[in-house]
């Protein structure tokens, strides 16, 4: 195979993270409390699907669901395979190669991927201190997009909602409010989507519904955009048992509120053992915390993945020199990542 068969802007994409060892997983900022209880429940009367049939191409039934729990039209609604999906419709959908997608640094590094597997440049603007948008800079940048995410991943705060506000008012083109995090979060702008004629809010099932296994996210934009999007989406992309399995989740409210609940109590308390420890903590609204350590942060994570726990190091990035992500667990969770960090730390 010759290098030059390989699409010109895709040949530095380097493989996704996917880490090899065996380890309790506090690295993927999902739900510590197991799989969603319905889910499992629906998918153990599964039987009697129809698996010899397709789904219906755009998830009917799940939009139909997401319509009624937000107060908006199906039609609003475009599901796919994670909101990975989602957003890789997003760019198909509204950026022509070689367009600007901006975005602020750092944040999801998938972002830039999606842009740039679709032939798009992807520009960064750099957070503010105390991880704040510069809504002026990414203004001015004049991209054909804006995407970002608040809760921001990896840094795990919100951004100011008036800054928000602000990008999808006066950006001339799509705004997208990825909001992976978003019920964490107190504000959310997927209810507003109505009122502006570009903005798009990406959601996912990965997070507080417990379903990462089962891939399936959404998004929600007005009528217009949403139409457009889904005539790009790829027809079926969700399978019938995922979906089948969303709309249980979707009807069991506890268990989120009950993991929601869980990280507000926890958060705290993470926070503070770390302090303890010797590390420097970023405040969270998320389901996740950005520390930073005094020792090389790569050496660390090697270290307690020996130990049996994986956080997820952040250390080589700009801005995040020795900084690395762990999810907020369960309270026994928390003390076995406290003791196993104290461990290292002590044998330093
Ligand atoms: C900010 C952000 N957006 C999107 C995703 C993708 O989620 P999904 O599992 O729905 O594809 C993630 C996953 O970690 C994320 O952190």
């Amino acid at each position: 195979m010759k290098e030059e068969w390989v699409r010109s802007t895709v040949r530095d994409i380097p493989l996704y993270y996917n880490p090899k060892v065996q380890a309790v997983r506090m690295d993927t900022s999902t739900n510590v409390l197991g799989t969603n209880p319905s889910a499992r429940e629906v998918l153990a009367r599964s039987a009697d699907l129809d698996l010899n049939q397709y789904p219906t191409p755009y998830s009917d039934g799940l939009r139909q669901a997401l319509a009624q729990r937000y107060g908006l039209h199906e039609d609003n609604f475009v599901v796919g395979n994670g909101s990975d999906e989602a957003l890789d419709i997003i760019f198909k959908s509204f950026m022509e190669p070689g367009e600007t997608v901006v975005a602020p640094y750092p944040s999801y590094v998938l972002h830039g991927f999606f842009v740039k597997i679709n032939g798009g440049r992807f520009v960064t603007v750099d957070l503010r201190p105390g991880f704040q948008l510069d809504a002026d800079a990414m203004l001015a940048a004049k991209g054909k997009l804006i995407i970002l995410c608040t809760p921001n991943n990896p840094t795990a705060n919100t951004f100011d909602h008036a800054d928000v506000e602000r990008l999808v008012q006066e950006h001339d083109g799509p705004v997208v409010v990825d909001e992976a995090y978003g019920e964490y979060a107190d504000r959310s702008f997927l209810p507003r989507v109505e009122e502006f004629d570009n903005l798009i809010v990406t959601r996912t099932f990965s997070k507080a519904y417990g379903l990462a296994g089962m891939r399936v996210g959404y998004m929600a934009s007005n009528l217009k955009m949403a139409g457009i999007m889904q005539r790009i989406k790829i027809p079926y992309s969700l399978n019938q048992v995922s979906e089948r399995a969303a709309i249980a989740a979707l009807k069991d409210t506890t268990y989120v509120d009950m993991a929601v609940d869980l990280v507000r109590r926890e958060r705290e308390r993470l926070s503070q053992g770390l302090e303890s420890l010797g590390f420097k903590t970023y405040p969270s609204q998320s389901n996740f915390i950005l520390f930073k350590s005094p020792h090389p942060s790569g050496e660390l994570v090697k270290r307690l993945a020996e130990k049996g726990v994986l956080v997820r190091n952040f250390g080589g990035l700009r801005m995040l020199e020795n900084c690395l992500r762990t999810t907020i667990g369960t309270r026994e969770l928390n003390d076995l990542l406290l003791s196993k960090l104290g461990e290292v730390m002590r044998e330093w």
